[in-house]
């Protein structure tokens, strides 16, 4: 069995002010910073040097929650993979909910977002999930799947080591309402097939996917206690280091587990 090291990401989306930001992310790099799980931050674009640098000296890693897919030209208002390097980041967020359903990004420019990462030598972690209407209409899978291919449409197997899935229902962000665990393991489950069908054994066992959707101090540790749940992917709730420190406790407690298991 492969052994999927945890990831818990923070996606700040456009909250904090600068201030508050910095402190923010000092709180969380000394209190949670662990070897056994990584961290990833994705503050807001205009503080991501100043983060930057408050965590450069621990183990916390800083991303970006959205890039362009061109090198450079006019393309007014965006930023290219380049760019975020130079600023330190080293992980990507492409076809987050809010990208796909507020702003109106089609797969295609997903897809050539997620290459694009993978061009820049980027953690790309792509995100999918199902609306409400299509949950209802028993299209979960579908959807889902779906966005898993086309996203990854032109990712090869070996790029597959610097992917990440974040599975995020859209009726589960930011709405308080989670996914049940048996849920949400059984949409993992199907990732991870998936992997397997469209790449090999070796991609489906050694990706981690990570479950998004009002993840809390509260429920985050019957969500990562399912096999094929390698992490979350928070909002709200992380942006609060108490509570971002609880999930990344409970994620530790997972691997804990499973080191727990494996040498039995
Ligand atoms: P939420 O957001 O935890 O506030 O639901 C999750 C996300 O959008 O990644």
């Amino acid at each position: 069995m492969t052994m999927r090291r945890p990831i818990i990401g923070g996606n700040w989306k456009m909250n904090t002010d600068l201030t508050s930001g910095r402190s923010l992310a000092a709180e969380i790099a000394s209190a949670a910073a662990t070897p056994a799980c990584d961290i990833v931050l994705y503050p807001p674009f205009p503080y991501l040097q100043q983060i930057g640098e408050v965590i450069a000296e621990g183990g916390v890693v800083l991303g970006a929650q959205n890039m362009w897919h061109e090198e450079s030209g006019a393309f007014t208002g965006e930023v290219s993979g380049a760019m975020l390097r130079d600023l330190g980041v080293r992980s990507v967020l492409v076809g987050h909910s809010e990208r796909r359903h507020v702003v109106g990004e089609s797969h295609e420019l997903i897809a050539a977002k997620a290459a694009a990462v993978i061009a820049a030598e980027l953690q790309l972690v792509l995100c999918v999930g199902e609306t409400l209407d299509q949950r209802e209409d028993d299209r979960t899978l579908d959807i889902v799947l779906g966005q898993v291919d086309s996203g990854l449409s032109s990712v090869g197997c070996e790029a597959m080591g610097s992917v990440v899935i974040a599975y995020e229902p859209v009726w589960a962000i930011g709405t308080g309402r989670t996914a049940s665990p048996g849920d949400a393991q059984a949409v993992h489950a199907a990732i991870r097939s998936h992997l397997q069908e469209r790449y090999d054994a070796g991609v489906a066992a050694a990706t981690r996917i990570q479950y998004g959707g009002s993840v809390n101090d509260e429920n985050a540790g019957d969500l990562l206690a399912c096999p094929d749940i390698d992490g979350a992917l928070v909002g709200g709730a992380s942006l609060n280091a108490d509570s971002f420190s609880a999930i990344i406790a409970a994620a530790v407690t997972k691997k804990n587990q499973s080191i727990g298991t494996q040498s039995r």
